[in-house]
């Protein structure tokens, strides 16, 4: 019953929206179905009959046979319309405002190879792109674009434009280049009714922020450059119910993502000028970033800083989303603007200029940039000349558009051209669906873990000092002490054939398109880590050390010696190496969602639910497990934290990267003595005192963890008050109190088992024991983690049991989108 209602509401809601896009085209290219209905609206195939619009030239409908990624609008990319000739797409429309959104999936479609499409597009007279290719997978952010996202490594790219039709009719023409061809996924020509663009004057950043300048709209077209909302999730197109936009994560974008505290606040936000709803949604304004927290405890001496790339020598429209959230008078945060290192604003003090606390308020810059530059930094910053009460700063959402000359939007990126273009061919940003730049963030992480980059020891002599160079683990996150080891030959290592498989150098070259720049997800001392594609079907992480690397061909043997001896459902494993020519390359398997931290906090992925987290605790302390006891004297790892827990596709949790580990003492020894490594905040603070390292400092490591992952907050945050800062002393402190509970992730309020809480805290707790004989081992561990999980399991199925209270919460979600859907109306 309560299902039927539910869906009855979807309908209703459905049906409101496709009512409501009368002067919408939603063209779904390659199809022919009627209507398919994704992100809440409907999409006409193009090969239907009887569609409102006309395509010239028919090309070739084309399927694409695998799709991998998981988007709201995978029903519409699994077809794409393919042109070798030139073609239009003609759309009759009342005059008036547009935009116009490019969606391109680039998979292979029936034998045409995307990455070999070359091709220009114009809408209207605007040269929207010119000698465009549609790369497939890359990770290169030295790009413009607005861009979808999706659950995997898979991409898509989304190009926005606006602009004024004043001849009836919407006409985009697809033009490839001679023996090439073109390619659409799909199209959407939505009606800008409410002016989100306007020739009010707006301030010029390059007149030292003072004279205004128009946009001179009346010609000119428009491009949808960045849309970032600031701090906390994204939000995705069916949340923007005005323009189904999509406004990614920020963090991505930050200089230094902790300079700017997250805050959130989600009451009784109005727009300051009730003609301006359509800007952003009000969603965009709940969250900001601040240069302090709501203690009002941080340092303001920085700059919040974001660097976007862009297209040289256009003109750029930079809109600001600002909302004060916490405070209800003025002069309380005065701030500065700075826009390519210049003064936009000063004296910036949002309460007064949106006329209030809780406002969503917007302001628009106009900043020229030349041709020598690709980059817009965006800064705001401490205020010091005024003698206000407050330096704080805020931000909450932030648009970047460029704007046309002479009929043109495209920008063709020529070799060499821009300083720092780094030879990238690529001149759009990909994003992963759902994860938005943090997937970025992800993938890379999950390289630095997949690329257990050990570091060898000496292996000839027992106690001789040794400089520790080579192969450096890359370190996003974290610091680590790095200094020279003591180190001890890991004696079992044996002097058998390498078990790993043995790889070619072509087919390494052919696994990373020949070490294709814009595949590189890594860089370390060491050299590059690419992502790449073995057999045809394989994701791998593939490390190659730089010529110049100082790690020897012999320590290179011995690494992958040991690594491939190290098998485990729960450590991410080698799959081969290459040794031609004198490369140095590993190949390791590829984990597919990453480094545990990002499923925590800091990216836009959903929560992990509390089973889930108890799953990866389980499967992580079951891999240290077998470091620690799996083979005669054991292994310690040394560098156990949540960015060195991979994920793979079904979130079994596998430890990586043992670039510091070590073989365990010998029997007649009870420790092995070393320089101290390991990274802050996960320190072992006997093995600090010390320098005396056992298998506890793993298990005192592996508790921060535990604590990380309840809170889900950084092990170190300085910007947090002094008694907060360090996770594992705050956390211990609640712990001890009893109320761990109070300090839980918000993400899991009424989601656990109180009773599963209480033993994980304890657990945590025996872990970051002060002595190490006094903290329990892996294995005991590993014990108290299976009981709780076990308690959280019968928790579940009570609840799933408990009819009633099922049904209550079922109404109340009825109840809320029915109300929301009134609203819409
Ligand atoms: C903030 O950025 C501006 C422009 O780049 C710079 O002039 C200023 O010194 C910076 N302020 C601080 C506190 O770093
Ligand atoms: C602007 O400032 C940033 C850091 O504050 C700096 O890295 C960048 O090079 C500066 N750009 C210019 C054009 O001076």
């Amino acid at each position: 019953m309560a299902l039927t209602v539910l869906l009855l509401v979807i309908i209703l809601k459905t049906a409101h929206f496709a009512e409501a896009a009368t002067t919408s085209f939603l063209v779904n290219c390659g199809s022919s179905s009627r209507s398919v209905n994704v992100d809440g609206r409907a999409w006409v195939g193009d090969g239907a009959p009887g569609t409102n619009f006309t395509l010239s030239d028919p090309g070739i409908p084309a399927n694409t046979t695998v799709f991998n990624g998981d988007s709201i609008y995978r029903p519409l990319y699994s077809t794409a319309r393919i042109f070798t000739a030139n073609s239009n797409y003609t759309f009759r429309v009342p005059n008036g405002d547009y935009f116009l959104r490019l969606h391109f999936y680039p998979l292979e479609f029936d034998g045409y190879d995307v990455n070999k499409s070359s091709f220009s597009i114009e809408a209207n007279g605007l040269k929207l792109v010119s000698n465009f290719n549609v790369p497939t997978e890359i990770q290169d952010r030295s790009s413009n674009l607005q861009s979808g996202a999706a659950n995997s490594t898979y991409f898509y790219l989304l190009k926005e434009y606006f602009f004024s039709v004043h001849s009836s009719s919407i006409i985009v023409n697809f033009v490839p280049l001679e023996g090439s061809f073109s390619f659409i996924s799909a199209i959407e020509v939505v009606t800008d009714d409410s002016k989100l663009f306007t020739d009010n004057p707006v301030r010029r950043v390059n007149n030292g922020g003072n004279g205004n300048a128009s946009l001179n709209l009346i010609g000119r077209g428009v491009e949808t450059m960045h849309r970032l909302k600031v701090g906390g999730l994204p939000v995705k197109p069916s949340q923007d119910s005005f323009w189904w936009r999509t406004w990614e994560a920020d963090e991505g974008y930050m200089i230094n993502a902790a300079a700017g505290v997250e805050i959130r606040n989600r009451s009784n936000i109005s727009y300051a000028d009730p003609n301006s709803t359509v800007m952003a949604p009000l969603a965009v304004y709940e969250t900001a970033r601040s240069l302090t927290n709501n203690a009002g405890v941080s340092e303001k001496r920085f700059n919040m800083s974001w660097k976007l790339d862009i297209d040289p020598d256009f003109d750029y429209l930079v809109r600001l989303h600002f909302c004060e959230l916490l405070y209800d008078k003025p002069n309380q945060r005065v701030f500065r603007v700075f826009i390519n290192n210049r003064t936009a604003s000063d004296n910036f003090d949002i309460y007064v200029r949106a006329g209030g606390m809780n406002r969503a308020y917007h302001e628009d810059y106009l900043d020229f940039i030349s041709s020598e530059s690709n980059t817009l930094w965006i800064q705001l910053g401490p205020d010091t000349i005024t003698g206000s009460a407050g330096t704080d700063a805020l931000l909450n959402g932030l648009e970047v558009f460029k704007l046309s000359r002479n009929g043109n939007l495209a920008y063709e990126r020529k070799q060499d051209s821009v300083k720092g273009g780094s030879g990238s061919r690529s001149l759009v940003l990909w994003i992963g669906i759902g994860a938005g730049i943090a997937s970025i963030t992800i993938i890379a992480g999950v390289f630095v873990l997949i690329v257990c980059c050990c570091k060898k020891k000496d292996r000839k002599t027992e106690d001789g000092k040794k400089n520790a160079h080579g192969w450096r683990p890359l370190f996003l996150h974290g610091s680590v002490f790095n200094s020279t080891a003591n180190a001890k030959g890991p004696n079992e290592v044996g002097n058998n054939a390498r078990s790993g498989r043995r790889f070619a150098l072509t087919e390494i070259r052919s696994a990373t398109n020949n070490f294709d720049e814009s595949l590189v997800i890594g860089v370390g001392g060491f050299g590059k880590v690419y992502k790449g594609e073995i057999d045809e079907t394989t994701l791998v992480a593939i490390k190659r050390a730089n010529p110049q690397s100082q790690q020897g061909l012999t320590e290179f043997e011995t690494e992958i010696e040991m690594l491939s001896k190290l098998r485990h459902r729960h450590l991410v494993s080698l799959i081969g190496f290459c040794d031609e020519q004198n490369e140095m390359i590993l190949v390791y398997e590829y984990m597919a969602n990453g480094t545990l931290r990002s499923h925590l906090f800091g990216s836009d992925l959903p929560p992990l639910s509390w089973k889930q987290r108890l799953e990866i605790c389980i499967g992580s302390a079951r891999g240290l497990h077998y470091l620690h006891t799996g083979s005669d004297r054991g292994i310690i790892h040394r560098d156990v934290k949540t960015t060195n827990i991979l994920l793979d596709e079904n979130f079994v949790a596998k430890m990586s990267d043992f670039g510091l580990s070590k073989t365990g003492p010998s029997l007649e020894h009870t420790h092995v003595s070393t320089a101290v490594k390991g990274s802050f905040g996960y320190l072992d603070p006997e093995y600090f005192r010390r320098q005396q390292l056992t298998e506890k400092s793993d298990v005192y490591s592996f508790g921060v963890v535990l604590f990380e992952v309840a809170c889900a907050r950084a092990v170190i945050n300085p910007t947090l008050p002094k008694d907060e800062i360090n996770l594992a002393e705050w956390a211990l402190r609640w712990q001890r109190e009893g109320s761990l509970d109070s300090i839980l992730d918000a993400k899991l309020r009424g989601d656990y088992c109180p009773e599963s809480l209480v033993r994980f805290g304890e657990v945590a707790e025996k872990c970051l024991a002060d002595e190490g004989k006094s903290r329990p081992t892996m294995g005991e561990v590993l014990w108290h983690l299976e009981y709780v999980l076990q308690l959280h399991d019968s928790w579940l199925q009570l609840q799933q049991n408990d009819e009633p209270g099922a049904v209550v919460v079922d109404m109340s979600l009825i109840a809320e989108s029915e109300s929301e859907s009134l609203n819409e109306k």
